[in-house]
């Protein structure tokens, strides 16, 4: 019985990725080829190499009927990474659930920012030495706080997190990768119970879309990725300007705090960062500003 408004009228292998790029395409869904090589490795449980090196292969039943619900969520709108239960972000394979936002890639030019304040090799420059410590307020999927863990071994690591669901999903992604001992998870309101003057460095990538703004988000986030994880509040900025001052509160002097943000917003947060030093804000890939960079002074004026 076909799920859903897709029927696959083939049961081979390369008759079925035909049939379903050409039920996605039909249903508008973007890079149709892509979605179903995708869905269809997710029911075969395969690599690309093997749908393409045997398109004689015959689907079994479940294969068939996982496929066919796969193509049905994803031309209803579900994300691919939503139906897959999987995402890659900085080379490591994370389970996501709706109640993690997709780590996108232009979040992992906040782990290059990271890495350039606080290189792998120099986290701890002699074994006396403290580790750098730091926090990653918003941890989602744990994507932020699992890739500085793996590049920077000497890193003490703390990720906070106000959804006990997605701190679920955190944690699960931090064992999967061995990585469960590296990182304290703390489920908080941003950084509160954190010592003052602890952490060198405060790293987020927090909700900045505005509600008025809601009209421009594609409609696939907006019905399907948890609205707590992209909207901040009516302007973007609500989340941001009671992160900034809490940053500042629990870095120690000349510590930095790394942020995310989006073109629309980064004027009016640049404008909230008084007595910050070398404020920086870098562009991703389309040229959007996205990473910004702030350091708290060593002297602080009274
Ligand atoms: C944009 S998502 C980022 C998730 C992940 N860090 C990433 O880069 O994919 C923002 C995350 O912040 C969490 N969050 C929202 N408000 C928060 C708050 N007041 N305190 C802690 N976490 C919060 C959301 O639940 C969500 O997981």
């Amino acid at each position: 019985m076909p799920l859903g408004t897709v029927t696959i009228s083939a049961v081979l292998l390369g008759q079925s990725l035909k049939t379903g790029i050409e039920s996605l395409a039909a249903t508008d869904v973007p890079s149709p080829r892509m979605n179903a090589e995708l869905l269809l490795m997710f029911a075969l449980g395969c690599d690309r190499a093997y749908l393409y090196g045997h398109p004689e292969r015959q689907l079994t039943a479940r294969e068939e009927a996982i496929y066919e619900k796969a193509l049905a969520d994803r031309s209803r709108g579900i994300p691919a990474q939503y139906i897959t239960g999987h995402q890659e972000f900085w080379g490591m394979d994370l389970i996501v659930t709706p109640a993690v936002l997709i780590p996108r890639p232009e979040t992992e030019h906040v782990i290059e920012r990271v890495l350039e304040l606080c290189p792998p090799g120099d986290e701890r420059r002699s074994p006396e030495a403290e580790s750098c410590r730091i926090v990653d307020v918003g941890t989602g999927s744990g994507c932020i706080s699992l890739a500085l863990a793996k590049a920077l071994p000497h890193a003490e690591l703390h990720a906070t997190e106000i959804s006990e669901a997605a701190l679920e999903i955190a944690r699960a992604n931090a064992a999967r990768h061995q990585l469960e001992n590296r990182i304290c998870f703390h489920r908080c309101d941003l950084l509160a119970g954190m010592d003052a003057e602890s952490f060198d460095i405060v790293v987020s990538n927090p909700p900045y879309v505005g509600q008025s703004e809601e009209e421009e988000v594609q409609l696939e986030v907006r019905k399907f990725e948890p609205g707590s994880a992209v909207f901040a509040g009516p302007t973007g900025l609500e989340v941001i300007e009671r992160l900034i001052p809490e940053a500042w509160r629990v870095l120690k002097r000349q510590g930095w705090m790394v942020l995310e943000i989006s073109g629309t917003i980064a004027s009016r947060v640049r404008g909230s960062l008084r007595g910050w030093e070398n404020v920086h804000i870098a562009n991703d890939l389309r040229l959007i500003p996205r990473v910004l960079s702030a350091k708290k002074p060593d002297r602080l004026k009274s």
